[in-house]
């Protein structure tokens, strides 16, 4: 039998020098670890005949047992002093401030979103969803689009791969059809919970959402918010559309005497078409609303199409509407003077510190809005 009293001998003494904890775990790696010496004992007991291995199996579970008890007791004494070490070394300044806590904000597009829909629901409008992932019928057929029109190809659409039945669904390109799913008379359920269902006459809603075009320059990003507008009534008539924008653009802008004009435009889902423009200066880059000599557009409108009210069941002759579309991020540049659109959403942490509002300041119309 072999006698491994100088082994622990020599353990004991390492133990009981291994000034750190460090130093420590060196000792039982070379002790207890895969490659270590009791460990390397432990695995000749499977040689052993089974005479042999009945004393030298108690022999070398002990040495083990007692080195790693030694370990645990050097450990407890080694924290010890390291803590000692530290309460005399470092101290404690009550007196210090916190660590900095980084409070989130509010992105621009939310909070201008926001600003609009107090403003619109103060007029009376509802709000309405639909999906992100579209269908043809809903984004162009029922929006008036001919088949083959290229204005189906200056969407610059986001197209999925054809499903099983055939059918290519898209990224929407507007939020126009949710027109179309709030005024078509169905009895099929929405695709999900929140989608709004179809309503009866007088409709009055706005939808605030992501829309996608395969578009980015300073001006464009492939992923923008719009807000929708759709009013649908009897004997609704361009007054009405002009009204509710110059109020709406009133109120969003703070500024009393903002000048606004309507320009004759072509949509196919709304007869006559227009884009409204707000007056501003535009000077080294940068836009001033409500003076100078420029036009920035930011409204497309119209009357609602007769085809889009066929199209959705309901008969021109009774109900007329009106329906205009707002770049809700496009809007906010406005509003704020974000330089470039894309820095809106490349989610930059400074940017947003700098441009982001207060959660505590929810536009309300009576509080102010900005
Ligand atoms: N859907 C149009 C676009 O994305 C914007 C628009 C124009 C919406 C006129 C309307 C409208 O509801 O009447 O370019």
């Amino acid at each position: 039998m072999t006698d491994h009293s100088q082994l622990e001998a020599d353990l004991m003494a390492r133990i009981a020098a291994a000034a750190d904890v460090a130093a420590l775990e060196a000792v039982r790696v070379a002790a207890l670890g895969k490659q270590g010496e009791i460990s390397a004992l432990l695995k000749t007991l499977g040689g052993m005949s089974p005479d042999e291995r009945k004393v030298a199996g108690p022999a070398i579970n002990g040495l083990r047992d007692r080195i790693a008890a030694a370990l645990a007791e050097r450990r407890q004494a080694l924290e010890g002093l390291e803590m000692e070490a530290r309460l005399a070394t470092e101290s404690l300044d009550l007196s210090l401030p916190g660590p900095p806590r980084r409070r989130g904000v509010v992105h621009p597009t939310m909070q201008v979103m926001e600003e609009m829909i107090s403003i619109f629901a103060e007029m009376g409008f509802s709000l309405a969803e639909g999906p992100d992932i579209e269908d043809d019928f809903h984004n162009f057929t029922a929006l008036n689009f001919p088949p083959k029109h290229p204005a189906r190809e200056m969407h610059d659409t986001f197209w999925f791969p054809p499903g099983p039945d055939g059918e290519k669904k898209l990224l929407r390109t507007h939020t126009s059809p949710v027109q179309v799913r709030v005024m078509q008379r169905t009895n099929a359920p929405p695709p999900a919970a929140w989608i709004s269902t179809s309503q009866e006459p007088p409709i009055r809603v706005i939808v605030p959402g992501r829309t996608y075009r395969q578009d980015s320059d300073a001006t464009h990003t492939p992923m923008f918010h719009q807000m929708e507008g759709l009013v649908i009534d009897r004997n609704i008539h361009m007054g009405h559309l002009k009204w509710t924008l110059d109020q709406f653009i009133t109120r969003f802008f703070e500024i009393d005497t903002i000048v606004t004009r309507f320009r004759p435009h072509h949509f196919p889902f709304t007869e006559p078409s227009a884009e409204m423009d707000v007056q501003c200066e535009v000077s080294a880059g940068e836009v001033k609303i409500g003076q100078g000599t420029d036009w920035s557009e930011i409204v497309g409108c119209g009357m609602v199409h007769p085809n889009v009210l066929r199209n959705c069941g309901l008969d021109p002759d009774e109900w007329q509407g009106f329906a205009f579309g707002f770049g809700v991020d496009r809007l906010g540049r406005l509003k704020y003077g974000m330089p470039d659109l894309r820095d809106m959403f490349s989610a930059d942490t400074r940017w947003l510190a700098h441009y982001g509002f207060s959660a505590f300041a929810t536009p309300n119309p009576a509080s102010g809005l900005s």
